[in-house]
């Protein structure tokens, strides 16, 4: 069991009041690890409900990771109050939902140039910077593992007969591109970052994650599952064992690759 053993390691994981980096951060908690959040929402009430009062082993820090700066001076607050991050979890980002505005998911030729930017400076500009100032001060302590967050959309291309239903419907509905584009990006920095830090210790994967139960229409979720093998998505708890896997010795050969967890998306 000692492979696995994070207890005490500093981990900074982004978007930890979302969906899944919430299911990270209480099982990182369970793992006896120090868990820093970095979120734009840090709203009180919330956190007690999602990790309840006084957690010492739980520090959540607002910060955009577009801003340079903010992480560096979530940085300080870091190491003044856990002392050296070990792991960091590249996770924070945004996607355009199926209820965004019609413009953002409609067809590719009108896709607005202001939603591509967006979604760029979060899920792939956040990522280098994060990567800069938490990866390089982790890299100077000569030993962690960093896991980026991507997706089956950054792999493959959405595809679009899922929303047939919608399209019937005459709504002129495309899962829209910059989403795709942005998850892809961090495949190659990814094998950047590995590469360059290999000798310092530090361990830089990518976790390439399948869509996730979240209460989405009845209709998206026959034609979503008819194209998984397993035949449903993914329950947001089940990536939380790659995650340890990742961060802990157990995965201590291991860097610079893809861990897909998909229930067989783009075997087929
Ligand atoms: N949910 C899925 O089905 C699914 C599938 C494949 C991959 N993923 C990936 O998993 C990760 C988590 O997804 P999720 O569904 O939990 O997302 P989510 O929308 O529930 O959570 C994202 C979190 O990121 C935070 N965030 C957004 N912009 C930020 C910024 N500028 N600075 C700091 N924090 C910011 C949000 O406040 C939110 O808490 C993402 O990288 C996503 O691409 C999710």
């Amino acid at each position: 069991m000692d492979l696995f053993n994070i207890k005490g390691k500093v981990i900074v994981v982004t978007g930890g009041m979302g969906q899944l980096g919430s299911n990270f951060v209480k099982y990182l908690l369970l793992c006896e690890a120090k868990i820093v959040i970095l979120d734009i929402i840090t709203d009180q009430k919330l956190v007690e409900e999602k990790f309840g009062s006084d957690n010492k082993s739980l520090l959540i820090l607002n910060c955009d990771i577009t801003s340079k700066r903010a992480i560096q001076e979530a940085l300080v607050q870091i190491k003044k109050d856990f002392g050296q991050p070990f792991g960091l979890i590249n996770n924070a980002a945004l996607d355009s939902p199926p209820d965004s505005n019609s413009a953002e998911n409609g067809p590719f030729e009108n896709f607005p140039e202001e939603s591509w930017d967006k979604v760029m400076e979060v899920n792939s500009k956040g990522v280098f910077l994060l990567s800069q100032v938490i990866g390089g001060e982790i890299a100077k302590s000569g030993a962690g593992s960093i896991i980026n967050i991507s997706s089956i959309y950054g792999l493959v291309s959405p595809n679009q007969s899922i929303y047939n239903y919608r399209r019937l419907n005459n709504e002129d509905f495309y899962k829209p591109v910059a989403y795709s584009a942005s998850k892809s990006s961090l495949l190659n920095l990814t094998r950047y970052l590995a590469t360059y830090w290999a000798k310092k210790g530090v361990r830089v994967n990518n976790l390439i994650l399948g869509g996730v139960y979240n209460s989405q229409d009845k209709e998206f979720l026959e034609s979503y599952n008819n194209l998984i093998p397993i035949g449903r998505m993914a329950n947001e708890d089940e990536y939380n064992g790659a995650i340890l896997f990742l961060l802990s010795d157990a995965s201590s050969y291991m860097t610079g690759s893809d861990l897909t967890l998909d229930g067989g998306w783009t075997a087929w």
